[in-house]
């Protein structure tokens, strides 16, 4: 199995399946259709909303590329994600169905939470938050919480009072979920006593304490009993929610605050190449209309569905479709808490049998895992209810897109690769089983959505021609984009619309094939994706020097078979300190603890000189292609050449040493 490949494509056709099979050139006339409708498109899908008022302006492109979509309308998420659903046909249907990961062997737990029943929870959180914290529109409210119904219902809880929400993924370090506090301004941390992960325990009160220390926002912590563990709590600051939610009289009932359209609706940080996370700012009016149309064109959502996201919520897939696209169009999502290989490899197999999970959007790490695992695991539960599978995070490898159609597809579901990112908010390229679909490629993503245009282009900006790899970009504004960057609007500005002007830049590689066919081949930038997951190196690098010992370090990703990619350090000693086995261990602990496990390092690497341009700045392309084994390029711009070989010895060196003991 192979993670990256390269040209020619597996053009293999798969016929096309889903609502309304359609040849390529039926798309094209369609997309193109759309886009000459102009904003005048979206108002269309807008319109489908339950608005509190209609907007003025489709799209206010005053001040570009500040964007406001929906300008002068009003909508609340919480209304449109609970309310709605509570009072009428869908009031006793299950709107989330959680299963917790439960002890080894042990009967999985599950709690299934109706329309109804969400509203009350959404509305007791409301009360609690506004009534005895003083949460009002504009605040900002930070989350750091294990995959639990209460997860959603506070997120819901904090939309209703118009207040932001800014999440840190479980998985991350105090030092980060500090670094994100703080930036975001959060003056309450609602977090647990700890979640469950393969069995143990993840002291998120531990790490979330720590955490404060660096964020001095924050004012309140309200905590999630999961674990019943003894968690030391702050006099004053912290309480157990249970017990605040106690105070809250039964019934109460709390009104969805009037929104703008273009009210921020939450914060998420995303990696970048350098400096601090970017927060990215989403809204309220535009995003819910990007949800609610790929929830249709993408997911084919439909009453009788049972649908499961993998994702955590801490990433954006998990916000947009974990809670809110799937809670938008009333639908049952499944929240799972834990690892989908524990207590066995066939735990996500069998939740799919279970819950008779019928649309399931999925990661290629994910997949990669399962296909690793061996076939017996799946072939052995009942996936039969599964009519509709996408994946997304990074590039599918054919292999992994068709070991899955084979064994949870019946070769016959619709399946695809959806491409997006935080910053676009939704799905942006995606095959569109609910809408008019093109027959799948195993690996590609397909065609931009209706109303939104996509480009590959050159370094100068001109469309690539097909086969040749280029950069991708958003030719027009969409619903969902960014309203800025948290406290940065200059950074929003430099890092996506300078580089190709007038056209949203994502940062990623991409090619068209000869059908037309959008194949995104991974980040062109800085940035690492590791299982899925955004990391910039600079993180990485800036946690290693922080260690006494180290002076410089370089780090880059390498292919890995399940995670796509993982990282690994080269590091130039301080005069004095020794290299070896010890201080290899410590460095990869220091960078768990200052970033988080998912920056777990592969190798590190000790070196005396790294390619440098002679003013001094480490050129990670070549230590990039060193790695990889290929030909580093032009290399007339090293400062010394020699660094060259001895990132090769040392990699190869280690590499052996590594493979050698394994073996
Ligand atoms: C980056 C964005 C948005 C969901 C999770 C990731 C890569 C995402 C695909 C795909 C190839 C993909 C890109 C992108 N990516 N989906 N289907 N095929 N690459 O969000 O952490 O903001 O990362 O993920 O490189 O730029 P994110």
């Amino acid at each position: 199995m192979s993670v990256n490949w390269s040209l020619p494509f597996d053009e293999r056709l798969v016929p096309s399946v889903g609502r309304r099979p359609v040849d390529v050139s039926q798309y094209v006339a369609e997309h193109k259709a759309s886009l000459s409708r102009g904003t005048a498109f979206w108002e269309s899908v807008a319109s489908e909303l339950d608005w509190k008022r209609r907007w003025d302006t489709a799209l206010d492109s005053g001040s570009p590329p500040f964007y406001r979509w929906f300008a002068g309308g009003l909508l609340n998420a919480s209304y449109l994600c609970v309310d709605r659903h509570a009072s009428g046909a869908r009031a006793g249907k299950p709107a989330i169905v959680w299963e917790g990961e439960g002890g080894a062997g042990g009967a999985p737990e599950s709690r299934t939470v109706t329309y109804s029943e969400l509203r009350r929870e959404v509305e007791s959180a409301a009360a609690l938050l506004r009534d005895e914290y003083g949460v009002e529109k504009g605040d900002t409210i930070g989350f750091y919480m294990p995959m639990v119904p209460e997860f959603p219902v506070l997120m819901l809880a904090a939309a209703r009072l118009g207040a932001k929400f800014t999440v840190v993924f479980s998985g991350f370090s105090s030092e980060s979920l500090g670094e994100r506090l703080a930036d975001a301004g959060a003056r309450l941390l609602l977090t647990a006593d700890g979640g469950w992960r393969r069995g143990s325990v993840i002291p998120l009160k531990q790490i979330a304490d720590d955490a404060i220390g660096l964020a001095p926002s924050v004012e309140s912590v309200l905590v999630l009993r999961r674990t019943g563990k003894d968690v030391p709590m702050v006099a004053g600051r912290d309480r157990y929610l249970d017990e605040a939610l106690r105070r809250v009289p039964a019934g109460a009932s709390v009104e969805p605050e009037d929104m703008a359209s273009d009210d921020p609706l939450f914060i998420l940080h995303t990696s970048g190449t350098t400096g601090k996370p970017k927060g990215q700012v989403h809204d309220t009016g535009g995003y819910l209309t990007l949800l609610h149309a790929t929830m249709n064109w993408v997911f084919d959502v439909k009453d009788t569905d049972v649908y499961w996201c993998t994702a955590d919520i801490g990433w954006i897939t998990g916000h947009s479709y974990v809670v809110f696209g799937p809670l938008l169009e009333g639908a049952t999502t499944v929240m799972y808490e834990g690892a989908l290989d524990f207590p066995k490899p066939d735990r996500w197999a069998s939740i799919i049998e279970r819950h008779r999970v019928s649309l399931l959007y999925t990661s290629p790490t994910a997949i990669r895992s399962f296909m690793k695992n061996g076939d017996s695991w799946v072939d052995g539960r009942d996936t039969s209810s599964v009519r509709l599978i996408h994946s997304v995070g990074e590039p599918i490898n054919p292999e992994a897109f068709n070991w899955m159609h084979r064994h949870v597809g019946r070769s016959t579901v619709p399946f695809g690769s959806t491409w997006w990112m935080t910053e676009t908010g939704g799905i942006m390229i995606s095959v569109l089983p609910g809408r008019s679909m093109v027959p799948m490629k195993p690996g590609a993503n397909g065609f931009a959505i209706p109303g939104v245009e996509v480009d590959v282009v050159d370094e100068a900006g001109r469309p690539a021609k097909a086969l040749e790899r280029g950069f991708l970009v958003i030719r027009t504004p969409w619903p969902g984009m960014p309203l800025t960057i948290h406290n940065d609007p200059e950074r929003y500005k430099e890092v996506y619309w300078t580089r190709f002007p007038g056209s949203f830049y994502a940062g990623d590689y991409a090619v068209r094939d000869r059908d037309g066919y959008v194949w995104v081949l991974g980040r062109a930038d800085e940035v690492i994706k590791v299982a899925g997951h955004r990391l910039g190196t600079y993180e990485i690098e800036s946690a290693l020097v922080q260690h006494p010992s180290v002076a410089e370090a370089a780090v880059v990703g390498v292919p890995d078979q399940v995670r796509g990619e993982v990282p690994v350090a080269f590091v130039i000693l301080k005069a004095g300190a020794k290299g070896g086995e010890a201080l290899r261990q410590e460095l990869v602990l220091a960078v768990r603890e200052r970033v988080g496990a998912i920056a777990t390092l592969r190798g590190v690497y000790f070196v005396s000189k790294l390619p440098k341009t002679r003013s001094a700045k480490i050129m990670r392309r070549v230590v990039r292609a060193v790695v990889a084994g290929a030909d580093p390029g032009d290399v007339s711009t090293l400062e010394d050449e020699a660094s060259v070989d001895e990132v090769r010895d040392a990699y190869r060196q280690l590499k052996s040493e590594v493979d050698g003991t394994r073996a």
